[in-house]
């Protein structure tokens, strides 16, 4: 991925380019020179292909690390078919993401790390084979979430397009709602990543975030992917949009601000000490006594420890947009919904970051499991 490279990767080549021009000053020397600098910029930028095929849809835990643009949308659909129109989504991701070229419309310049993945809610999975799958969706309201309108509450299909570059998102998602019948799109928000340090990217509160996550397969099939019966290979989906209340934030101290994620916003170690990927000891107590990790850090209000609950794959993204000036689309992935409600109930207790976050939409989505040539796009629940 990107973060392998030194951040001005290719505007070296760029500036050759124009030393070319003046020191030769002829036109053919400069078009040598841009074939030669555009092909070191493209050798030196490869964005890997994801496979849209799987036991697993991608862009869930492919690319390990997530592009960093997406176009998050959640649609309400009228009943049709589901077998024809799943069928006919699952050519049109295939052929839109299909390496190296997909659709010459969309991506004229290549797939690029293109990714589709879709989810079903509540609604749509009560008329399925399995309407007892619909019942996993039925999120408590949490707090902040009797103010919001209904109409950010929930919701039937779940879509995200995520790409490296941004300009692919919009007429991908056009393509991909084009597919479903009678589409009413609720809402929609496009999102932005940091550049990755080490692999892991700051939030739009200038912290490192996504830390502790599960990354081994291992992790992933114990805490991410379900395992067994229709949805085997798929996940759920929690996405939570925060307008978040970053003068406010900014106005604190430092030391303050670290206090409020339990971490040091320069190096994302835990307050408790270490570097930023070393376990959090939440028993760390300074000389007098105090917790090192405050009560009510959101390191610690968010701990697994405390809820005996999975790790959740975090994947959020920040965004721009009224009406927030700064805001964090949170997305987790997880085999079990209990994992989210459970921290997000401990987190309504008492954590300090909730006093600078205000929630604008919830909802839940069973991500379907992968699909290919011969198995589209929820092949075992209708
Ligand atoms: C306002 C939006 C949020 C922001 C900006 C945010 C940011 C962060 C940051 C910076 C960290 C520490 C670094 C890391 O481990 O990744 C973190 C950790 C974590 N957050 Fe959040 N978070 C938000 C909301 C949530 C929500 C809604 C949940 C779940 C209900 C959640 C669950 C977690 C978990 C489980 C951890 C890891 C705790 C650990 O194991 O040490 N966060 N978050």
């Amino acid at each position: 991925m990107s973060d392998a490279l030194p951040p001005d990767a290719g505007r070296v080549s760029r500036r050759g380019l124009f030393a070319g021009f003046g020191a030769a000053g002829v036109m053919g020397l400069g078009a040598v020179a841009l074939a030669q600098a555009s092909r070191s910029y493209k050798e030196s930028n490869p964005l890997s292909h994801i496979s849209p095929f799987g036991l697993h849809q991608a862009g869930v835990s492919r690319p390990n690390i997530p592009q960093q643009h997406c176009l998050i949308c959640v649609v309400d659909i009228q009943s049709g078919d589901p077998t024809a129109w799943l069928g006919s989504l699952s050519q049109e991701i295939a052929s839109l993401t299909a390496a190296p070229s997909g659709n010459s419309l969309v991506t004229p310049d290549g797939v690029g790390d293109l990714t589709i993945t879709v989810g079903l809610g509540a609604r749509p999975l009560s008329h399925s084979r399995h309407p007892e799958f619909a019942n996993q969706l039925r999120l408590p309201l949490f707090k902040g979430d009797s103010d919001l309108d209904p109409g950010f509450i929930g919701g039937d299909v779940f879509i995200s397009v995520n790409a490296s570059d941004p300009i692919v998102l919009a007429p991908t998602l056009a393509r991909v709602i084009g597919h479903l019948p009678s589409p009413t799109v609720r809402w929609q928000e496009f999102g932005f990543r940091g550049q990755p340090v080490r692999g892991v990217v700051r939030n739009s509160l200038g912290y490192f975030d996504g830390i502790i996550e599960p990354r081994t397969e291992t992790e992933l099939d114990d805490n991410v992917w379900i395992g067994s019966g229709p949805l085997k290979g798929g996940t759920i989906c929690v996405i939570r949009k925060f307008a978040l209340d970053a003068v406010s934030f900014r106005k604190l101290d430092q030391a303050q601000r670290d206090k409020v994620f339990g971490r040091r916003q320069l190096t994302g170690a835990p307050l408790s000490g270490g570097n930023r990927d070393d376990e959090i000891n939440l028993d760390a107590k300074e000389p007098d006594g105090t917790l090192k990790v405050p009560e009510h850090s959101h390191a610690r209000a968010a701990h697994p420890s405390f809820t005996g609950s999975g790790v959740m794959l975090r994947r959020g993204y920040s965004f721009r947009s009224e009406p927030a000036e700064t805001g964090h689309l949170f997305v987790s992935f997880q085999n079990d919904v209990s994992t989210f409600v459970k921290t997000q109930l401990r987190l309504d207790e008492g954590d300090s970051l909730s006093e600078f976050a205000t929630p604008l939409a919830t909802a839940a989505f069973v991500v379907l499991p992968g699909f290919n040539e011969g198995r589209p796009l929820g092949s075992t629940l209708f």
